[in-house]
């Protein structure tokens, strides 16, 4: 099946380590299929390295960034914009059919039987079940549609910032149109829905085919001690709490790449230190430098009685309680 593939994206190193355990996850599982992943510059050349041991394809491609800080500060992730990115999976015209992974998740067992869906199916979304959620999803290449979503991105922009928002705009009938195109929750078990309903966890979960690690804490935000098997967060945030038996499975196939990575050069620790540097790089590098404001112009005390007796004082700036408090305390002085 070479005209087939599975897909992901990584924009930095971090979600480049998610890619790796995803890859592997996916060979673990006798996967029939090709695996690519799409990369942007920002990748450092260690972890590409690793990466074309275990993907068939590494392809580079720009940066699409919505950079819509409104929409993406409602999911609050503002990070979120470069998942436009991932519009250029359709540009993979050299397969027939694709599906898509993000990063972020892990296949627990062979899952081949989806390359029988068509275009575009995919889970729903936890958060509103009427939309799908695109950390999973089937597609076929098409260079037409490619361009067609990249005219939609500009003229239309995505209701949440990010490309989800984006494709379900765009995939306006999935809701309605066809049954066969909503796939069960088990193909994109999401981390955070487990708590919204703990008992069809309890009683489906051991279903799971694939666990998809949505939310602002990732796998690689835990610490893992690699004899007990054990993760510790390491950060702290109760919007999303993950069932950490899923996280250990990450750890744990991240754990038998390592020997690979540290051959690279990668190194050996993902410590919360060099993930904060990360994030502080990526932040930073998002940052649009705006010159100060340039400073108030000095006005005569002429001026400024007259603009105080008609009620225009500068309580801001020279007529400041402060200021005010100032002169009193000289004159009493
Ligand atoms: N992604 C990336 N770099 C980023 C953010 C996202 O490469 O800085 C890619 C990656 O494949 C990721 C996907 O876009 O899995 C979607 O982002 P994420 O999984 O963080 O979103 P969530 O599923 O948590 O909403
Ligand atoms: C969702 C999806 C993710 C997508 C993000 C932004 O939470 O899981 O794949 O990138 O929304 O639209
Ligand atoms: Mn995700």
């Amino acid at each position: 099946m070479t005209d087939q593939a599975f897909v992901t994206l990584a924009t930095n190193d971090l979600y480049g380590k998610g890619a790796l355990v995803l890859g592997t996850s996916l060979r673990n599982h006798k996967t029939t299929r090709k695996l690519v992943i799409l990369l942007t510059p920002q990748v450092s050349n260690n972890i590409r390295s690793v990466l074309e041991r275990v993907f068939d394809e590494v392809i580079l491609v720009d940066v699409l960034d919505s950079k819509d800080s409104a929409h993406l500060a409602m999911i609050k992730r503002p990070e979120l914009g470069v998942t436009f990115t991932k519009l250029h999976c359709w540009a993979l015209t050299q397969y027939s059919k694709c599906i898509f992974m993000d990063a972020d998740t892990l296949v627990l067992c062979n899952i081949d039987e989806l390359f029988d869906r068509e275009e575009l199916s995919a889970a729903p979304d936890p958060g509103w079940p009427d939309c799908f959620n695109t950390g999973v999803f089937v597609y076929r290449p098409s260079i037409e549609t490619y361009n067609e979503l990249l005219r939609f991105s500009t003229e239309k922009g995505s209701f949440d910032g990010g490309d989800q928002g984006l494709l379900n705009s765009f995939f306006s009938n999935w809701a309605t149109a066809d049954i066969n195109k909503h796939l069960p929750f088990i193909y994109n078990l999401s981390s955070v829905a487990i708590y919204s309903y703990l008992p069809a966890f309890k009683q489906y979960g051991p279903d799971a085919k694939v666990v998809h690690f949505l939310g602002n804490i990732k796998p690689w935000n835990y610490s893992y001690d690699s004899k007990t098997k054990c993760v510790t967060s390491a950060v702290h945030d109760s919007s999303s709490i993950v069932h950490t038996e899923f996280v250990s499975m990450w750890w744990d196939t991240f754990t038998s790449i390592q020997p690979m990575l540290t051959e690279y050069g990668v190194s050996k620790n993902i410590s919360p230190d060099k993930q904060e540097e990360e994030k502080l790089s990526e932040a930073i590098s998002h940052l649009s430098v705006s010159p100060p404001p340039p400073p108030a112009p000095m006005i005569s005390s002429e001026e400024r009685r007259k603009n105080w007796e008609q009620g225009q004082a500068d309580f801001m700036g020279v007529d400041s309680f402060q200021n005010i408090q100032k002169k009193l305390d000289t004159y009493l002085n």
